[in-house]
This record gives structure tokens, sequence and C-alpha cells, in this order.
């Protein structure tokens, strides 16, 4: 039997998901231990929460890089030149009429950071450095329970199918992504549509409103009443934790097993994420 210092308190933070981390000061040195707890909570809730913090980004980098490798990251590169090779920006900040930042405005639905490639993101951190008055909350849902709880003859009709996921940068509503898209001009990836997450060992369902394209090997009328039962399904509301952010906020999700959605927000309040994203593995 493995014994975890328990030196941090974990409360869950819903009946769904994830798991506040009291005690954590992520500008100072973490030990082994203090961090195997972290992981363990992590695993265990899907998706943690530090508050009241206050840290660089290289810190932000290293605390990631307790979890694996982290993905520089580089679709927008020419809009941030200069800034941190690792870390986002998820803003609305304008500089000289020009955002800086990336996902500036709006509600986001429903989906899994990079799930339109072939190692798609493990997981993302973010740290809240403004939050608007009103709005701007991530929702997040469960897709262990969302799999858990699928009628038997659906488990076993897509038991070993994959789904193709697509995105297009620009796009943060469901429409522009399915099934009509033209593959060629945007990432895409097929990936199966249950998935066994590589730390826990439990199945999670793997497919997503925004990104999601068609289910391969289905008549494009059969997927789509089928990816449309998912979708209503993954939303059930004993599936979902929203978190209302706070500035000093780090929240660190699992991709592999949650889906997340941003709801909308007063574009001319300004709100700054951190974002930081750790590399994944190929799905299985
Ligand atoms: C994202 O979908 O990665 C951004 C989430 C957010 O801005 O809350």
């Amino acid at each position: 039997m493995t014994l975890i210092a328990s030196r941090f308190e974990v409360r869950p933070l819903s009946a769904a998901l994830g798991a506040e981390i009291r005690g954590v000061d992520l500008a100072k040195p973490l030990d082994d231990a203090g961090f195997t707890q972290i992981l363990k909570a992590w695993h265990d809730h899907s998706l943690i929460l530090l508050r009241g913090q206050s840290f660089s980004e290289d810190q932000q980098v290293a605390f990631g890089r307790r979890f694996g490798e982290v993905a520089p990251w580089s679709r927008f590169a020419a809009k941030e030149k200069g800034r941190h090779p690792f870390i986002m920006l998820v803003t609305n900040l304008k500089e000289n009429g020009e955002f800086v930042g990336s996902l500036p405005e709006g509600e986001i639905e429903f989906h899994s950071d990079g799930i339109y490639i072939e190692q798609p993101s493990a997981g993302t951190m973010l740290h809240a450095v403004a939050i608007p008055s009103r709005g701007g909350q991530t929702a997040f849902a469960n897709m262990y329970k969302a799999y858990e709880t699928l009628p038997k003859a659906l488990k076993t009709k897509l038991d070993g199918m994959k789904a193709r996921h697509a995105f297009t940068y620009n796009s943060q509503k469901q429409g522009e992504n399915d099934h009509k898209k033209a593959a060629e001009d945007v990432a895409s990836y097929d990936h199966p549509i249950f998935r066994t997450h590589p730390a826990t060992g439990r199945k999670a369902l793997y497919v997503n409103r925004l990104m999601t394209e068609r289910i391969v090997g289905l008549s494009d009328d059969e997927s789509r009443e089928i990816l449309a039962g998912l979708y209503a399904h993954i939303e059930t509301p004993a599936f979902i934790y929203e978190h209302e952010w706070q500035v000093g906020d780090v929240l660190l999700w699992d991709n592999r097993c949650l889906v997340h959605a941003r709801r909308d927000f007063p574009a001319q309040e300004l709100r700054l994420m951190r974002r930081l994203t750790i590399a994944g593995e190929k799905p299985i």
C-alpha cells in the first residue's frame, strides 16, 4: 500500500467532478510528496482548483511540467510575437485595436482541447488574471459518467468505432464543423468514441458538440442522430460542474475525461487567462 502524505486539504467541488486543493502556494517550491498528492487528486477528480495564486509565467510552466511535457502553442504565433512560448493568453484585451490573445469573446461550446490532432492535449491549465463582473464561467462535463450511463445497446453498437474531429480556429459554435466540412483545410483526426484513460484505466466517452464532425462508417443521417443524442446525454446536469472564476484561480482539467464550454460574457469587460497545455498521447 502506498501512503500519501495528506499535506493539503482536498475538497470536492461538486458531485459531478472537481476538487479544490487548499494550502498550496505555486510561487514556492513544491516537493515530490506534495506533488504526488496533487496528482492523485487530479486523477481522482479530473479537475483541480487552486485559489488565490500569484505566480510568474515561468512558475506556471514549471508546475505544468510536473504533470508531463508541456506543449508549445503555435496557432496564433504571429499575434503574440515576443510572448512566452508555452503560455497562451485567452483574452479579449486589445492593443492598437487588435486582440492580443486567442479565443477573445463569447460563448464556446463543449469541446476537448486538441481532439482534432493525433495526440490531443492531456490537460489544460488556466490561471485567471482578470475576470468580467458577470458571465464567462467555464463549465465541465464528466465523460466517465457519460460513458458509464449510456444504454447498453448503444455502448455495444459504438464499441470499437471512431469519430472524426475537426476544428476551424475561428469557430466557437457547432455547425461549421459538422458533416459538411471540407476536411482538407482544417486539422482533422479520427479517434475511438470510447477511450481508456492511461492513468486511471477508466473508459470515457470521447466526442463533443463543437469539434466532432461525424461517426466514421455510418451514414450522415445515422451519425447525426447518434451524435445529437450523445451531446444531449453529455449535458445531463448531474454530470456538470460550472466554475465561477475568481482572480488568482488556477484550474487544471483533464481533457481525456472531461469536456468544457465557456459561457458568454460582456465584450466590453476585460477577461484575461494564462493558458498552458500538457501534451497527451494517442487515445486508445
Ligand atoms: C477554452 O476553451 O480553452 C477556453 C475556456 C475559457 O476561456 O474559459
